[in-house]
């Protein structure tokens, strides 16, 4: 039986490998982010997939914009089935050498506005009785790493709002909330976050796909789970973390020079946590080998 699902965040990587997933199926979508030229693009590939498609170009960090997202997708389709949010931005640089609003801008984006979509999602599920929602955090929300502090925070925070959302609704039995939580995947973020450490992030071996993401979400929407990890070492990481911090401390710093960041120079820059840049992707280019992910665009 197809479903309404609203996907936030679907012009790049993962959001856009979920909508192409969801399509394949016939699902009736509801497509949101900011950049408008390249929804339509998302839209006309869904489309051309067979399923029924709105898209609605969204900030949803601005206040309201969730609320707007689920009455426009009422109107068209008549309610809500599963909600994917995988909206998110990311910054490097040392904590203190990072300016305040662009950090400020990385936790409102990735958990302020995750609860939004949440208390809009809940909001709708809860008057129906039945509804599915997949949050999208990562193993930084279990680990931490260093230059990342903004984006780390985000997924701490959101890991421990989708794990009390999941216990506020135990009275709903139809009423699901999930969280999705990759390692590293191959999609533009890296690429497109702000910058000011010097050297243009990647993305840590080894790497999945985005479709790989996409598909665990699609399963999570028929299978609820309160929580899936995607990614062969983030079970290692965790035990390192955990078991044994000072270890993981020292190893960290060292480990995210080497493999986390690229020798490709950068000039300090906002990257999209502000405005959106047009040409999203499914991947970032990161898994054809690293002359490959030179080639992929990159704001700089
Ligand atoms: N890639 C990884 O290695 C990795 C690992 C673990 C977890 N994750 C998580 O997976 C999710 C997807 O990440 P990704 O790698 O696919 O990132 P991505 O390729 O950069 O895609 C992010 C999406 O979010 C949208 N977006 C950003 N800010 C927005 C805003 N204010 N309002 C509406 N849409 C907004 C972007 O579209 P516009 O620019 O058009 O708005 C884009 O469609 C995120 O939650 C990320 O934290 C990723």
């Amino acid at each position: 039986m197809s479903r309404t699902v609203v996907i936030t965040g679907a012009t790049s990587g993962i959001g856009r490998a979920t909508a192409r997933a969801f399509a394949a199926r016939g699902d009736r979508l509801v497509l949101a982010a900011r950049n408008a030229d390249t929804l339509t693009e998302v839209r006309a590939e869904c489309l051309a997939a067979g399923a029924q498609v709105v898209a609605v170009p969204t900030d949803i960090a601005e206040a309201g914009a969730p609320d707007a997202l689920a009455r426009a997708a009422t109107e068209a389709f008549g309610g809500v089935d599963v909600w994917v949010h995988t909206a998110a931005v990311m910054a490097y640089g040392r904590f203190d050498r990072q300016p305040e609003h662009v950090f400020d801008q990385v936790v409102r984006t990735n958990l302020i506005a995750a609860a939004a979509v949440a208390r809009s999602a809940l909001r709708l599920f809860r008057a129906t009785g039945a509804g599915t929602l997949v949050l999208t955090g990562s193993v930084l929300g279990h680990i931490t790493a260093p230059y990342m502090s903004g984006y780390v925070a985000s997924k701490w925070g959101l890991r421990g709002l989708a794990r009390a959302l999941q216990q506020e609704c135990r009275d709903l039995p139809g009423v699901q909330v999930c969280l999705v939580s990759p390692g590293s995947v191959d999609t533009p973020v890296y690429q497109r976050a702000a910058n000011y450490l010097g050297r243009i992030g990647r993305p840590p071996p080894p790497v999945s796909s985005a479709s790989r993401v996409a598909r665990a979400i699609v399963r999570s929407a028929d299978r609820p789970r309160r929580e899936v990890s995607v990614g062969r070492i983030n079970v290692l990481m965790r035990f390192g973390f955990t078991v044994l911090p000072g270890v993981y401390d020292r190893l960290v710093g060292p480990l995210m020079r080497r493999v986390g960041l690229t020798d490709e120079p950068v000039a300090p820059h906002e990257g999209v946590v502000f405005t959106s840049a047009p040409g999203g992707t499914v991947s970032g280019g990161w898994r054809g080998g690293r002359d490959h992910a030179r080639r992929s665009d990159r704001l700089g």
